[in-house]
Order: C-alpha cells, then structure tokens, then sequence
C-alpha cells in the first residue's frame, strides 16, 4: 500500500531543509552517505525509530547506528568514551568507520535493539552531515533496502525498494565507498572487528595493534546464534538467483563456466573487461585486483543479477585485502559461502627453481622449457608489478617519494634500492607493497598456462622463498654449485672484478636458508652434457611423488 508519494530532493539546502522537516515529523527520509543509502529517523522520535524497522522489514533484533556530525554528539549517545574511541575518530572520522561503545541510558532501546551498547558513525558525506546539522538530532539509520536485498549505493536503488513507503530520498550522487562502515566494538586497548567495511583492518592496525576479526564474518551462523552483531547471522545481500563464487584464475572460470553452460543457463559475474571471452550474459564490478573499484561496483552488480533471467550466475573471487576484504565478506554471503575451488582442478605441475647466482638456475629452467615446460620470469614479472601507471607503483611512489621514478615516470630501481637496502624497516615496507602484486600476476601466468594445458609450469625466481612464491608451488628445487665455480661462472658471464663478483656472492643468504625450505637441492658442478639427464632424473621423481 503506497503511503507516500515519494520525492526525490536535490542536494541544496532546500533539499536539506525539507528532508530534516520530514525527520522532525516523526518520518523516515533515504539520506546519502559515502558508504551506502541510509534510511534515516530522528533517534530521539521513538515512534520514528520503530517505523525504520517496519519499513524495510528489519528483524528486530537488529541495532542501528547512530549518524552524528560533530564529535561532541558521541556524549548524548555513548556512556563510555575511551581514548583509543578519540584516537580512532580523530583518524578516521567523518568516514566509513562505526564505532561499538557502551550506550548511554538516555538512548532508547528502539534504536540498539535492546543491546547495552550503540553503534556510532560520522559520515564522510558533506550531505548527510547537512541534514543532520538541520535537523539538530543525532539520526539512527540502517542502510536503505528492503531486508535482505544488497544494501543501495545511489538514489535510485533506494526508490526502487522503497517507492511509496517513505516521503523522500536525498539524492547526492553515486557512493564513493559503495560498501558498507567497518563496524568495530571499541574496549580500552583493543578492537573487535564486527563488519569489514570502507575501512580497512590494515589502516585499524595503524592506531591499535590489538585487533580481532568476530566469528561470523567469514564463517555462516546459524540463525539462532547469540552474536554480538545480529546484522552477520542474516542473509544479506541476496539476488534471487543463487549466486556461486569461483576461486581460481580467469582461464579456469572460463573453461568451468563454458562447461556449466552446457548443463544450465548460466551467468557471469566478472570484472571489467572480463566478459568478451564468455558467451553468456555477463555483469561486471569493478577492476581486477583493485578493491576500491570492486567495492564501488558490487552491489549494483548484485542488484542486476536477477534481470539477467539465468538459473544460476558464477562470481569472480574479489581481492582479499584491503577495502576487497569487505567486499569478500558481503559476495561470501550473497553467495551464502558457497564456494568452488577451481585452483585445485585444473592446475599444471608448478615447480619452483631458485638459486643463488652462478648456480646455472637458468640452465635448468632451458631444459624444462625443452620438456615442454612454461616458464615464467620472475624477475620480469617483478618489473611488470611496478610499472608506469601501475597501482604498486603508486603506491611505492606514496611510501617513498617521488625520488623512485625516472624522468620518464618509470620506476628507477636503483634509487629505490639505495633508499631500502640500509634500512630494514624500509625494506619490509617495500616487500609488503611489492609482493602481494607479483604474486598476483604469477598466479595469472600460472592459470594461463594452465588453462592451456602445459604439462609443467616453472617459476625462474631467485626469491622463491622470500616473497611467498613458494606457496604457489607443488615442489621446490634449489640449485646450487660450488663457490669457485659459481664465481668463474659469473666472472665469465657479467663480466666483473674478482672483487665485484665476491661481493655480489656474499650479499646472497647462506646455502642453508635455501636447503632448509626446498624439496630437493640440485647440485650443478658436473658437465653441462649430463645437466640434462639430471634434469630429467629429478623431474621424474618430482612429478612422481606428486599426489603420494
Ligand atoms: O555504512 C553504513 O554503516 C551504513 C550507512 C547508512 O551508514 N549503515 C548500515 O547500517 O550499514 P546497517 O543497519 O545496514 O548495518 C549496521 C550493522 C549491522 O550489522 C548491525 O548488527 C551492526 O551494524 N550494529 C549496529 N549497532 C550495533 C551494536 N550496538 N553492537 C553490535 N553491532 C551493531
Ligand atoms: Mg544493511
């Protein structure tokens, strides 16, 4: 039954001013946030409070969040405010961050769903402050769909679901976040993460080291489960169509969805520009790897899934770190965690070469291409992962200045290594912007090849074990050879000084770092004749232990 008829605002003061009037009336208002839409009352209007749960269908067990817009308000709502709660708000507030604290009596059990504490957040939006300046009241405001349905990221999501049933919806534009606020309960010295959200547990880690991640937000609760944030235990975020997520590479989505498509009318969630090789119909959010871009675009792409009139729509995996923590967290429960693995299916043998140099761990790479084997070059790979326009780059060039690029914007590596290289901490910094990047394009060579059937994939990587790579592996070879003849090897090759050359040697990790970590250790002093059948040898055994 229509209500209302429902007004969309502009964002100007006389949008403001008319939304803040219907909130002192006792209504309910669809406000802007830079997180998601909310659906707005006046906190201190109980009747007002009630109506949001009746207008959305929200079980009533679950507590709102109070929206303020000056940090003073966080008194007339929390009883408790701890200094690491102050830290946090000078920080992060107004932005995507709610904080859990110890409610203060005055606030009425409507807005906390009978909890004896309240959520609280300063909204980055300038609009969303405006109406709560004009309405001179703390609003509480859960975000502004139908229960159950993925939470609206402009105001057209909001008029879709809510047409007819509240007065009016401020429109101010597409959200920037696109998911929901972090949600954590604040104690003395530590935090509980409730909900991951626009920020993200990296950045929590800055203020307070001591953060822990609740059951519930990577696991299914059951919904009897007594929990500390009612909002995880429910099905959320749901498109009709059943919603499966496929974690491995693009070239084994492809070939799994290319199969199902035979059995069931199949559809495809991907990122952007993922869709030409698919013959189905496809909704894409966001760009690979980049989990801002996926978190703008996932609950729009949700909200289209039902349109695409298919049985079922397989999802790409999104990032896992950072904001695409968050991200992962909501796909997982539209998907209601259904999972499939594709790493594990369709893979080729992957083998892990390292050495230190001189040890002719490119010989042994030759041979295996010989074989058949795809090779990947680590060393290029790491290039790739910084360069011109890239994220990492971007990154490495926040973290360091822009004293890392070449005139040409490229990275200049030597000026990047005399900045690390004395300093440790430094170092650590470089390898946690750097790694996650290579990692992820070898993955990407590793599900080409295997995608196109090669029997073995090799990675050339001189630091297997230092930048995880090891992981990506079925089996990991260290080659090695005697110090004198690695050092005639190097003195022939690169043409240094019996000094440089030592130098570049001992700058290297002792021979046990590498022992200790791989499977096997490949001893390369003998004749290069019999490299080959040594080769061979220890590939037969390595293939053939696979799986034992
Ligand atoms: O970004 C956002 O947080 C958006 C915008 C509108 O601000 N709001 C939003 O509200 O997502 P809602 O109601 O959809 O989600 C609030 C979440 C729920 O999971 C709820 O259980 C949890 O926060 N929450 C609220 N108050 C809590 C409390 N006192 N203790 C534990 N969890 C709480
Ligand atoms: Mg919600």
């Amino acid at each position: 039954m229509n209500q209302f008829e429902t007004k969309i605002f502009s964002p100007n003061q006389a949008g403001v001013r008319a939304a803040a009037e219907e909130l002192l009336r006792g209504n309910v208002v669809g406000i802007p946030t830079e997180t998601v839409y909310g659906l707005a009352a006046n906190i201190r209007d109980e009747a007002a409070v009630y109506r949001i749960f009746e207008t959305k269908h929200r079980p009533a067990d679950n507590p709102l969040i109070v929206h303020i817009s000056a940090f003073e308000q966080i008194f007339s709502v929390a009883r408790v405010v701890y200094p690491l709660a102050k830290t946090l708000a000078e920080k992060f507030w107004p932005g995507p961050l709610t904080m859990v604290l110890p409610k203060d009596r005055s606030l009425s059990d409507a807005v906390t769903a009978g909890q004896d504490t309240v959520g609280i957040r300063m909204p980055a939006h300038p609009v969303a402050r405006a109406i709560i300046d004009a309405a001179g009241v703390p609003l509480a405001a859960p975000s502004a769909n139908l229960s159950g349905i993925p939470s609206p990221t402009c105001a057209e999501h909001v008029f879709d679901d809510l047409n007819g049933s509240i007065p009016c919806i401020v429109d101010g534009g597409e959200c920037t976040v696109g998911v929901e606020s972090t949600v954590i309960r604040v104690e003395e010295d530590r935090l509980t993460l409730l909900r991951p959200g626009g920020i993200t547990v990296e950045q929590l880690k800055t203020v307070c080291e001591n953060v822990t991640v609740a059951p519930g937000v990577l696991e299914h609760l059951d919904e009897n489960a007594k929990v500390e944030s009612p909002g995880m235990k429910y099905r959320h975020y749901s498109p009709k169509v059943p919603v499966i997520i496929l974690d491995g590479g693009y070239e084994a989505f492809v070939s799994y969805v290319t199969r199902m498509q035979r059995q069931h009318l199949v559809g495809a969630m991907v990122f952007s520009g993922e869709g030409e090789r698919l013959s189905c119909p496809v909704v894409t959010y966001g760009s690979k790897g980049n989990g801002a871009s996926e978190a703008m675009g996932l609950f729009s792409a949700l909200r289209k899934l039902d349109s695409l009139k298919v049985e079922v729509v397989y999802a790409r995996m999104p990032a896992k770190d950072g904001v695409g923590f968050a991200v992962y967290n909501r796909l997982l429960r539209a998907a209601g965690f259904h999972v499939v693995d594709l790493r594990e299916q369709n893979r080729s043998f992957v083998l892990g070469l390292t050495g230190k140099t001189g040890a002719g761990k490119g010989k042994v790479c030759a041979i295996l291409k010989d074989r058949g084997f795809y090779a990947v070059d680590c060393d290029q790979t790491a290039r790739k992962a910084v360069e011109k326009g890239s994220e990492t780059l971007c990154r490495l060039v926040k973290a360091f200045g822009k004293g890392i690029l070449t005139e040409a914007g490229e990275c200049d590596r030597k000026a990047l290594g005399r900045i690390v290289f004395s300093d440790k901490e430094k170092l650590a910094q470089l390898n946690a912007i750097t790694h996650p990047a290579i990692l992820k394009l070898i993955e990407d060579e590793i599900d080409y090849a295997s995608g196109r059937g090669y029997v073995g994939i090799c990675l050339d990587a001189p630091t297997l074990f230092e930048s995880g790579a090891d992981a990506l592996c079925d089996k990991t070879v260290f080659v090695t050879a005697d110090f004198k003849l690695r050092k005639n090897r190097i003195l022939q090759r690169d043409a240094l000084t019996e000094g440089e050359a030592l130098q570049r040697m001992n700058a290297q990790k002792p021979d046990e770092f590498y022992a200790k970590r791989a499977d096997v250790v490949f001893a390369n002093n003998g004749e290069e004749a019999l490299l080959a059948a040594q080769a061979d040898q220890m590939l037969c055994a390595l293939m053939g232990s696979e799986g034992k």
